[in-house]
């Protein structure tokens, strides 16, 4: 379905009222103008953004926590709920596959984005999600531990599937994506090894 830039506007306005305010943030600096038509369901920038919102109340969730509710009965929902968002972001960002790189980068103001603020975006995600796991990993012991330690990394390994969608979407474009990433995630980066989500570890060479 194709949008004007126009009617998405006034589409955004009324559904995604509540997301902009959270995803306000807009690229600066230096951006490039293009003749390319926004689409929102084509932008990896909307995808990515969309993904960040709906990660968040999840992973805070997480964050309630405690030392004495952390069982493996409290934490099997919120880990399914936060598979749940991933999951739907994988099979959007599948549907980018194809879609001209010009038009993936560009934002509903019709600029194509930089590098970093794409890297800043998957960070955001990787942080919020490993770093809800690394938190709740650090109120559990014994049997509970090792068993929220395999559930972690089948979360682990839809966020590395995101990355590696992304990076094989416009990691050719925005050079250096890889490296950006990297350089913007080092508190989470003990939890990623840990975890041994493999797909990460190559990709950004951890
Ligand atoms: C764990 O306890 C905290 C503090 O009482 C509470 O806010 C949180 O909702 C509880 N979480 C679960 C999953 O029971």
């Amino acid at each position: 379905m194709m949008f004007s830039f126009k009617s998405l506007a006034v589409a955004a306005g009324i559904a995604f009222a509540a997301m902009s305010s959270v995803c306000a943030a807009t690229p600066t600096g230096d951006v490039t103008t293009t003749t390319q038509t926004y689409t929102q369901e084509k932008s990896i920038v909307y995808v990515l953004e969309k993904t960040k919102y709906e990660v968040t109340p999840v992973v805070e969730k997480f964050h309630y926590i405690t030392k004495d509710n952390c069982t493996v009965e409290n934490v099997t929902p919120l880990v399914e709920e936060l598979k749940a968002v991933l999951t739907v972001s994988i099979a959007e960002l599948h549907a980018l596959v194809g879609v001209d790189v010009n038009v993936l980068l560009l934002t509903s103001a019709g600029v194509k984005v930089t590098v970093a603020v794409v890297a800043q975006l998957v960070a955001d995600i990787l942080i919020l999600v490993f770093g809800a796991l690394s938190f709740v990993l650090g109120l559990a012991h014994g049997a509970v531990y090792t068993t929220l330690c395999s559930l972690f990394a089948v979360v682990g390994g839809l966020v590395g599937t995101i990355l590696s969608l992304v990076l094989s979407l416009v990691g050719g474009v925005l050079v250096g994506l890889a490296v950006a990433i990297h350089g913007l995630i080092g508190e989470v980066v003990s939890i990623i090894v840990a975890l041994d989500i493999s797909v990460c570890i190559s990709l950004l060479g951890l």
